[in-house]
């Protein structure tokens, strides 16, 4: 069971929509009937055929609206569609891949196989061109994004759109849109790649599935790929990773991945991905609501893979090293029990007061094990508290970090690739609440600021490198109708990646 892949062919071009050879162009209108430029060409060639059209009422211009025009005059495209883009002054990133995404789903309901869309030389305050198109592909795909391998039946649209040209404005521009289709490209790889995993069901997507993944990935992009099992596991002294999976009849896996892009002397960046395939809580079982979801705890590793995925694709000239401890949590007659002290391979002992507090457990092996590749930065993802939702919501990834400067850097890429985070004080007050009478620690902090005290418990084991830690519980999926992965933050992870390249002019 393979899930289908519809891979759209992009190009860049430039020149008059008018004069566009193709089955559809795609021009936007803003509301009061004001005329984004590509639009205001199709007015003129065509002796105002669109400014009488929004004259007469059929289309207002208002975000998500759309018209499917034949036959305009002196237009050498079969059909013009218009898609309505809010109001100017409103045009912001968020418009901008939402009407890009009514474009491409108007195109595919109607059955056309072809498109020029110049949505893409819509300026967008801050953003350049390289950016435009960039989103544009990120858009497009996500619009089309598809997860049926688990369907006995699909749907094949009898007309799959096939092939989209994305305009940009000026000739000059050409070779800025094809950096961005490129990156866009290799970003939505990644992401669809991260998508596809966290989607797979948790009776699939296993510890050893994902350690399939990651060497069928190492075989095509030529990475160091290594997996740990339980015995290597404890050979380290794991003793908190391998407590978490003792639970589960699936054995544990820790995946080593290394991009070797840079010379030898560059200190590596160290990505970390929490992958539990399923979090039941274990002995603290969770409640049945939304426990459907927790397929999902894979998250963090997932989108290592991703990020992987798209540094291959790349070639970026950086040395990267991705770790994912993966388990399953299931409460079992072998499974941790609240009141458990295991020791970590840092040393310091931990007592276990609520078994659904593991994700800590499992990358606080990962961050010790990181030690050994000396690395410049480490960022860990993990889908690591309910309180980050709880005080973010779906909408930026709650950043941590013992280190200004790279939570700066995070920050930056963050907005560079519209994946954004908000950073969370790590302050030292906050620790208290980790203590324990019997352990170095416990891996709860009680109610208050649960994903504060989650990351402090991580501080613990980061101490000798600079790091960040990325909470992506509340943006890594979606639940309930529109259930669904993300592919956050892959495209935030290859940003930050690609500014440490010093590939942001391409
Ligand atoms: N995987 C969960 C966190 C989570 C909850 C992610 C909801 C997405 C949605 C994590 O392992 C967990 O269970 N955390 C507990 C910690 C608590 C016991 C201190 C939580 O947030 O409830
Ligand atoms: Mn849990
Ligand atoms: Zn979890």
């Amino acid at each position: 069971m393979e899930n289908k892949e519809i891979e759209l062919e992009f190009s860049i071009k430039s020149g008059a929509p008018e004069k566009q050879r193709t089955a559809c162009v795609v021009v936007g209108v803003f509301e009061n009937r004001k005329l984004s430029a590509p639009a205001v060409d199709i007015d003129r060639a065509s002796d105002g055929y669109l400014s009488d059209i929004l004259r007469g009422g059929d289309m207002d211009g208002k975000a998500g609206s759309t018209l499917l025009l034949h036959k305009v005059p002196n237009i050498l495209a079969d059909r013009v569609l218009l898609i309505g883009l809010g109001k100017e002054r409103d045009f912001h990133e968020k418009a901008y891949r939402d009407a890009i995404a009514c474009a491409i789903k108007t195109l595919r309901d109607t059955g056309s196989m072809e498109a020029t869309v110049t949505l893409s030389e819509i300026p967008v305050k801050k953003r350049d061109v390289v950016w435009n198109v960039e989103q544009a592909v990120l858009a497009a795909h996500e619009a089309l994004y598809r997860f049926d391998r688990m369907k006995s039946k699909t749907n094949e649209p009898r007309r799959p759109l096939k092939r989209v040209v994305f305009a940009v404005s000026r000739r000059g521009e050409l070779k800025f849109g094809d950096v961005g289709l490129a990156r866009g490209l290799a970003i939505a790889h990644g992401i669809g790649f991260a998508k596809d995993l966290g989607n797979t069901p948790s009776n699939i997507c296993t510890p050893e599935y994902l350690a399939g993944e990651a060497r069928k990935l190492a075989k095509t992009y030529r990475f160091g790929c290594e997996v740990l099992d339980y015995a290597a596991c404890e050979k380290l002294g794991m003793g908190s990773f391998l407590s978490v999976g003792k639970g589960s009849d699936k054995p544990p896996r820790f995946i080593v991945l290394r991009h070797e892009g840079g010379d030898k002397t560059q200190k590596p960046v160290v990505l970390v991905g929490k992958a539990i395939t399923f979090d039941a809580g274990g002995i603290s079982l969770k409640p049945p609501a939304d426990m459907d979801e927790m397929n999902y705890d894979m998250s963090g590793g997932g989108a290592v893979l991703g990020a992987f995925r798209a540094i291959g694709e790349l070639g970026l000239p950086l040395n990267v090293v991705g770790l994912i401890p993966s388990c399953e949590n299931m409460p079992d007659a072998s499974a941790n029990k609240p009141g458990d002290i295991v020791t970590s391979m840092s040393g310091q002992t931990i007592e276990i007061l609520n078994t659904d507090a593991e994700g800590r457990l499992i990358l606080c092996d990962a961050l010790t094990y990181a030690e050994r590749f000396e690395p410049d930065a480490v960022i860990d993802l993990a889908t690591l508290t309910g309180a980050c939702v709880i005080a973010l919501g779906a909408h930026p990834s709650a950043l941590f970090s013992n280190h200004d400067p790279l939570a700066r850097e995070i920050e930056h890429a963050a907005d560079d690739a519209w994946d954004r985070v908000w950073r969370m004080p790590l302050w030292d007050d906050y620790q208290e609440q980790l203590k324990s009478s019997l352990a170095d620690m416990a891996n709860i902090g009680g109610r208050p600021a649960g994903s504060i005290t989650a990351a402090c418990f991580l501080s613990r084991f980061a101490k000798k490198y600079h790091w960040a830690h990325l909470d992506i519980a509340g943006t890594a999926y979606k639940g309930g109708r529109d259930k669904g992965s993300t592919g956050r933050p892959v495209s935030l992870l290859v940003h930050f990646l690609l500014n440490r390249a010093g590939k942001d002019a391409g």
